[in-house]
């Protein structure tokens, strides 16, 4: 049985079988109807969510299989105190295939361990957000035939932002080149930056200003502030609109670059540009469901040539937990603290990515 916490689950050659997939399944719609019939998929949603909830749901019944799930956390059993754990050993009785998205990161990978069915993440706290970093790449693919070489722009809340995080880290691994422009205090956390050098041989330019780069970029990956993360320190007014893409920006941008954004968008991104065909963020979104279709199915290990040797990791138990306040570590208090080791360059939480020491 196979999940998908994070793009570390998925080699790149599997990662290609799935957008082969996906772009069969998207041609030819008609064809792969059926092909879950009598399955179920739980769409577990303690956060809020447009695209990637009805995306999945989308997915799911265009396959002819069926859905369940919570949008809201409140009317579950999360609100007397059940954790994780027993709601994955649960819902493992309900459904065939769980999709899961929560507040806290590293809280998919909790119920990877505890469900005896896959599980998808659906994005955990500001950690990662695999399925849209798929969503991402397959988009370029389709526009601009590959990733490699192109030179990749990554703007905006990139220290909250779990699809910058995931997004960065898939460019990577297929050959594009990074440059992060994040406003002060909001630059990308040292754990991606780690894994971009140590992994990728990438030290990625960082800038604070869109218009310093824009001339040099193929893609322009926009991303909105993540207010509801963001810690006390912080002030969100202070950054609130510090960073627009608009006409006027993209005035200095290729002609056939490629303005992308996961969405929702609030004020960084002027709907100004949306006729402007360089737009590609609702082909983005739209790309979504034959992505999700493809990655139900071969999890539910309908289509067997897609996932096929799961990559090594190397996964112990560390001596203490990590300490970063969000990871689901320091709120399910039945977990012991693991360490994901990288050869001997570094060492990360089992569940929320962060580094420890070691
Ligand atoms: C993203 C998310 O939830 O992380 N949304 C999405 O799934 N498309 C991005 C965001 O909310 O900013």
């Amino acid at each position: 049985m196979r999940h998908l916490v994070t793009l570390d689950d998925l080699s790149n050659f599997e990662i290609e079988g799935v957008f082969r997939l996906a772009a069969g399944m998207q041609s030819q719609l008609e064809t792969w109807a059926g092909i879950c019939r009598s399955k179920l998929l739980a769409t577990l949603f303690y956060e809020p969510s447009t695209r990637t909830r009805l995306s999945f749901e989308s997915a799911m019944e265009r396959l002819s299989g069926g859905t369940l799930g919570f949008a809201d956390p409140s009317g579950t059993s999360a609100t007397k105190g059940e954790t994780l754990a027993d709601t994955a050993r649960m819902v493992t009785n309900y459904a065939d295939l769980i999709v899961v998205r929560h507040n806290w990161a590293g809280a998919a990978q909790v119920m990877a361990r505890y469900a005896s069915i896959p599980v998808i993440n659906g994005g955990d706290g500001s950690h990662a957000h695999p399925t849209q970093a798929l969503t991402d790449l397959y988009t370029i693919i389709r526009r601009k035939g590959q990733v490699e070489g192109l030179n990749v722009g990554v703007c905006g809340d990139l220290r909250y932002g779990r699809a910058a995080h995931s997004f960065s880290l898939a460019v990577a691994r297929f050959g594009g080149k990074l440059i992060h422009i994040g406003p002060n205090g909001l630059q990308m956390p040292p754990w991606v930056m780690t894994r971009l050098d140590k992994l990728h041989a990438q030290k990625p330019l960082e800038v604070a200003r869109i218009r310093d780069v824009i001339a040099s970029l193929d893609v322009i990956y926009v991303n909105r502030l993540q207010e509801e993360r963001l810690p006390p320190e912080v002030n969100p007014a202070a950054v609130r609109g510090s960073y627009l893409l608009n006409a006027a920006v993209m005035k200095h941008a290729k002609s056939d670059a490629m303005i992308m954004h996961p969405l929702p968008r609030v004020n960084e991104l002027s709907y100004e540009l949306d006729d402007d065909p360089r737009a590609a963020y609702f082909e983005q979104s739209a790309n979504a469901v034959p992505i999700r279709m493809a990655l139900i199915s071969s999890l539910l290990g309908l289509e067997q040539l897609i996932l096929t040797q799961p990559p090594q990791r190397s996964i112990a138990a560390a001596e203490n937990p990590c300490d970063n306040p969000g990871c689901v570590t320091h709120h399910e208090n039945y977990l012991f603290a693991e360490r994901e080791t990288f050869g001997d360059m570094f060492a990360v939480c089992r569940y929320c990515g962060c580094l420890i020491a070691g």
